[in-house]
């Protein structure tokens, strides 16, 4: 059967990766036998320049009614004193597609090895997985901004903690059977419920170790020992720090892909970084990050292993060549990459 993928480009360097994994998935789809059509939809600042809202009632309708979402990146300097920002558009997005599961792989290419700021023996065996919760947290409790003071509010139930620490516990038993849940238990009340619910999630998995960890000295620990964590699960906020740090163990955030799961409605596929503003129409950004993401979808929406297989290994065949974009210290346009990738699937 025909599958509908949704694609959202938004800003900056989003259409340029979004056209190179779409010219991935092309290239690859004939060999597993993938049929597919792509509706392209306005999203983010060029949503807000096209439909003046950075999700149109249209984007959200295709979404909602799509197989699977590919999304690039959204944001821009230009777009700060927008009545809506293009975030806002992206928070909506994930909360209306109930995708409050955020499943960020870190693994590093050995190609990439000798590129880390790290040393070998510290990103040797690197393999773990930062489950972030989505939808809620204080990017979804209110905001307040007086002249003179300001307030934000986090919010968490016991039924938001114990599905997103259920995930972690399930990605878990297929992998090294560690959960790493992470707070910030010595000051926040949400991260005291927090612990509660993972303690209590725990029981059901006694082939699982979980170990919880407070947040600043996780933030550390990923750095100097990352080869100990295996599934990393924590809230949204700390979910979006602790991912982009994650970045450093490969060297960039060029080639850090993303998933995101709701309960039975569409996955949705984006790298974890943004629009990177000051590099967009260079034709330099490193499209890996998007073509990781289109071998995400092909494997958790569509089941196709062997697709997301050869993407995978082509993009580490290819970089072993010695063909890296800027971001790993080459020279390779970000349309010398991708060709580059294809002629190795
Ligand atoms: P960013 O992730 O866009 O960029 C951070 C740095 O990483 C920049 O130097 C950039 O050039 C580099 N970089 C990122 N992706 C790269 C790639 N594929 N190849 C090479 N280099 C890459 O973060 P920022 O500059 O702080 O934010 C820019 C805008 O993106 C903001 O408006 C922010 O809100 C938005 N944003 C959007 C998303 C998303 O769409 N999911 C995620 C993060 C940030
Ligand atoms: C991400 C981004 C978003 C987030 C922004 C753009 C709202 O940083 O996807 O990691 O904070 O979730
Ligand atoms: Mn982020």
């Amino acid at each position: 059967m025909t599958k509908k993928i949704v694609t959202l480009a938004g800003d900056g360097i989003g259409p340029e990766i979004m056209a190179a994994g779409l010219e991935v998935l092309a290239a690859v789809a004939p060999k597993i036998k993938f049929d597919y059509t792509v509706e392209a939809k306005h999203f983010g600042g060029a949503a807000i320049d096209a439909a003046g809202h950075p999700l149109p009632e249209k984007t959200l309708t295709a979404a909602k009614a799509a197989d699977a979402i590919l999304l690039a990146a959204i944001g821009g300097p230009q777009y700060n004193d927008a009545a809506i920002r293009p975030e806002q558009g992206l928070l909506a997005l994930r909360q209306e597609l109930g995708l409050f599961a955020n499943i960020r792989p870190v693994q590093i290419f050995e190609a990439l090895k000798h590129l880390s700021p790290l040393k070998p023996e510290i990103i040797e065996g690197v393999d773990f997985v930062v489950v972030r919760e989505l939808t809620g947290g204080i990017y979804f409790g209110e905001h307040t901004l007086k002249e003179r003071s300001a307030r934000d509010v986090n919010d968490y139930s016991y039924e938001e903690i114990e599905r997103i620490i259920k995930i972690a516990f399930e990605m878990a038993r297929g992998r090294g059977k560690k959960v790493t849940s992470v707070d910030k238990q010595n000051v926040l009340a949400t991260s005291k419920l927090w612990r509660i619910v993972a303690d209590d999630v725990a029981k059901s998995y006694p082939d699982v170790i979980l170990e919880h960890a407070l947040v600043d000295s996780l933030a550390m620990k990923m750095i100097t020992n990352p080869s100990d964590f295996d599934v990393i699960v924590t809230e949204n906020l700390f979910g979006d720090i602790l991912s982009d740090e994650s970045s450093v163990l490969p060297g960039t955030l060029g080639v850090m892909p993303s998933a995101s799961h709701s309960d039975n409605g569409p996955s949705l596929y984006e790298p974890i970084h943004g629009s990177a503003p000051d590099i967009a129409g260079l034709g330099i950004a490193n499209p890996i990050s998007m073509i990781l993401s289109v071998a995400m979808m092909l494997r958790e929406s569509f089941n196709e292993t062997a697709g997301a297989q050869y993407i995978e290994n082509a993009v580490n065949k290819t970089l072993l060549e010695g063909v890296l974009t800027k971001d790993l210290g080459g020279t390779a346009s970000l349309s010398e990459m991708t060709a580059a990738i294809i002629a190795n699937l």
